[in-house]
């Protein structure tokens, strides 16, 4: 996951490959929730691990349940006829609304001494109309803030079951489906339940209808506007229960394969976890997309995209049936031939933000027209490539804004895309982000890379990692590569001089080493402690000089070079290895600073030494790196220097990203 404060994407051009989703949050959370009301255990596979799960599945501990859980898997020891643990018990909802209301209503009609509250954003959002219809049923709920919104108090019910109870279906379905969830458990009559207004959202009902009848419980219902839950209703637990993939987060690789032109003739985007039959409503995206232009093939558990129609062709459509969804077809807009306008979506205005505002305001950022009014929006593409603006997307804490928004990357002005705040995504797909890298390719040459060179000891590497940390880029340690290279050759029985030159060139050119986390594997030992000695940087310096040891190693440094950027840390980083780098720093500190920093790191590992013998050290290191035949120590001509010896490395870390922020297009975005 990115935990960045901004991730910037390239310019994007090709997309290819295989992606398996995540589970569906909707579907997660209900199955949770009614294995927790069923009797016995129920063994969940392919659950999300999200936000909104783990609130979830925090809620059903504290309330007594057994939870298992191992990978993606949950065993939940349901609480059947135990009720919850009778203890005051405050219960923190995140901003997890799948979570929230139906928890309310199960709370609510099984009775206690519950408080339920949410970050700032949960407690702006309405749930005054789920409340109104439980308290007409005799559940006791107070607001502890404002009416209408959480936090709430439950307590003890007086349940009055006799008249049917009425509900509001056009502000949120989640309040029928808390609804619908909760009742079974009282159900010594038959319970009717009437919607007042027109239901939106209905493929969400759908869902919870599916699930019920997974658990035992057959609602009755007559069109979308009264639902009965028969008399004698009791939860039983399937046994087991896979969760589908979420067919939300299949629209941005739908929408990701309509877009993308392909490095190669055969571009296809394989979506695995949900297929056509799919229970959620917001598989009918696939028929808006190819309404669009895009191609769909699918099977029982697949999907396959490739681009259709181009630019795609502008739509007018009402999107009550694929609320979430719907918000990537807003993007698309973007690329389509003429204006296209979402209807119906007034839902979006009391999601995790208020999308329609939102998507408005973001799509504009890019250069598209847009209108907005209190159910629909409206979006006109940018008018030519001129008129695409490098954006910095405001996420607002919302997993689909951010989601979606990365699709914007494959503008017609290669412009890249900064995305604030990308760990959002986690609510839902926390590996969102990844999962576009795997199947996308820049635009030629466009994956930024930040070249850290300098001679030994001037804290590079510390430099680079950081950036690299900051920016959520992958970091080359180039030092490690010749580092290991000369232990491989040492244990080889080579001598580390001219005559095995050809043999270390040959070593080097399939060196069997991977980076893991902080560990430097060779040949799946971990060398990361034996490499880093002074002898360990002496014998790197004698094995770097040697010319066609250096050829050897230039794919695997290049290979490095991946989405969504890389730091390179080394001494040929600007020079030889990535010489069209957008930033190259030469960072350097005096041989004195120098060998009294590595003094400190050793004298702290214990290893005794004096400062004169490492800035001897140091200087005949530098002398045999700079003097080198091939890629001498030095700096590129464009490089920016970095005297850091007075430098804390705080500061010399906010010095390079300001560097970088300056040759970012975005700030006047
Ligand atoms: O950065 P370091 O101390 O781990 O590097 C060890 C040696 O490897 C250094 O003395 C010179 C050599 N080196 C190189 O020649 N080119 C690089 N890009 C990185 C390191």
């Amino acid at each position: 996951m990115f935990s960045t404060e901004f991730l910037d994407l390239p310019p994007l051009a090709g997309a290819h490959g295989t992606v398996a989703l995540p589970g569906s949050k909707s579907i997660s959370n209900r199955v949770l929730l009614l294995s927790a009301l069923s009797q016995g255990a129920t063994t969940v596979h392919d659950l999300l691990d999200s936000d909104d799960t783990r609130v979830m599945l925090a809620a059903l501990r504290q309330l007594g349940c057994g939870v298992q859980q191992e990978g993606s898997t949950v065993v939940i020891d349901g609480l059947g006829d135990r009720p919850p643990t009778a203890a005051a018990v405050k219960l923190f909802m995140g901003n997890a609304g799948t979570a929230m209301r139906p928890l309310t209503a199960a709370l609510a009609v099984l009775g206690g001494n519950y408080e339920l509250s949410g970050v700032p954003r949960m407690h702006e959002r309405p749930i005054g109309d789920l409340v109104d219809a439980l308290r007409q049923l005799g559940c006791h709920i107070d607001y502890l803030g404002q009416d209408g919104y959480p936090p709430l108090h439950i307590g003890q019910p007086i349940l009055r079951l006799d008249q049917p109870i009425p509900v509001r279906g056009d502000v949120s379905s989640q309040f029928l489906t808390a609804l619908l969830m909760a009742l079974p458990l009282v159900a010594t009559r038959d319970i009717v339940i009437d919607v007042v207004g027109e239901l939106i959202s209905k493929p969400y009902i759908e869902i919870t209808l599916n699930l019920l009848a997974r658990f035992g419980i057959a609602v009755q219902r007559e069109g979308w506007a009264r639902f009965t839950i028969p008399k004698g209703s009791r939860y039983q637990s399937p046994g087991s229960i896979h969760v589908e993939a979420d067919a939300s987060s299949a629209s941005y690789f739908i929408a990701l394969g309509a877009i993308a032109t392909g490095a190669s003739e055969k571009n296809s985007i394989k979506v695995m976890g949900v297929g056509a039959d799919s229970i959620q409503g917001d598989i009918r995206f696939v028929e808006a997309a190819r309404q669009m232009g895009a191609q769909v093939t699918s099977g029982p558990n697949w999907l396959e995209i490739s681009r259709g129609s181009w630019p795609l062709k502008a739509i007018d459509l009402d999107c009550n049936h694929i609320p979430d969804a719907a918000m990537t077809l807003a993007v698309m807009a973007l690329y389509a031939d003429a204006t296209t306008t979402l209807r119906n979506i007034a839902s979006w205005r009391v999601k995790e933000t208020d999308r329609i505002a939102a998507m408005a305001c973001e799509l504009r950022k890019l250069g598209a027209t847009v209108e907005e009014g209190a159910d629909f929006i409206r979006v006109t593409p940018p008018a030519t490539n001129a008129d695409w603006r490098p954006a910095s997307i405001h996420t607002y804490d919302d997993h689909r804004v951010a989601m979606c928004f990365s699709l914007a990357a494959f503008n017609p002005a290669s412009q890249p895309v900064r995305i604030l705040d990308p760990k959002c995504v986690a609510k839902t797909f926390p590996d969102y982000f990844e999962a576009l890298f795997s199947v996308t390719q820049a635009v030629s040459d466009a994956i930024p890379v930040i070249c850290i060179d300098g001679p030994t000891a001037s804290g590079k590497g510390t430099l680079a990692a950081q950036i690299a940390q900051a920016l959520g880029y992958h970091l080359l340690d180039s030092g490690a590569l010749y580092r290991v290279t000369a232990l491989a050759a040492l244990r080889a029985g080579l001598a580390l001089e001219a005559p095995c030159e050809p043999a270390i060139a040959e070593l080097a050119r399939q060196l069997p080493v991977r980076f893991v986390g902080d560990q430097i594997l060779l040949g799946g030992e971990d060398v990361s402690h034996a490499i880093r000695s002074e002898e360990g940087g002496m014998n790197a310096s004698k094995v770097s000089a040697l010319p066609a040891v250096r050829t050897a190693l230039v794919a695997l440094q290049h290979s490095f070079c991946q989405l969504p950027g890389l730091v390179a840390d080394g001494r040929d980083m600007g020079t030889v290895i990535f010489p069209v780098a957008p930033l190259k720093v030469f960072l350097t500190a005096s041989a004195q600073h120098r060998a009294e920093r590595r003094h400190k790191q050793l004298i702290s590992k214990g290893i005794s030494t004096t400062i004169d013998i490492l800035r001897a050290d140091l200087e005949a290191r530098d002398a045999r790196d700079s003097s080198r035949v091939v890629a001498p120590l030095k700096p590129a001509q464009d490089a920016l220097l970095l005297d850091n010896s007075d430098l804390s490395i705080e500061k010399s870390v906010d010095m390079v990203l300001n560097w970088w922020q300056d040759k970012q297009p975005f700030k006047h975005a």
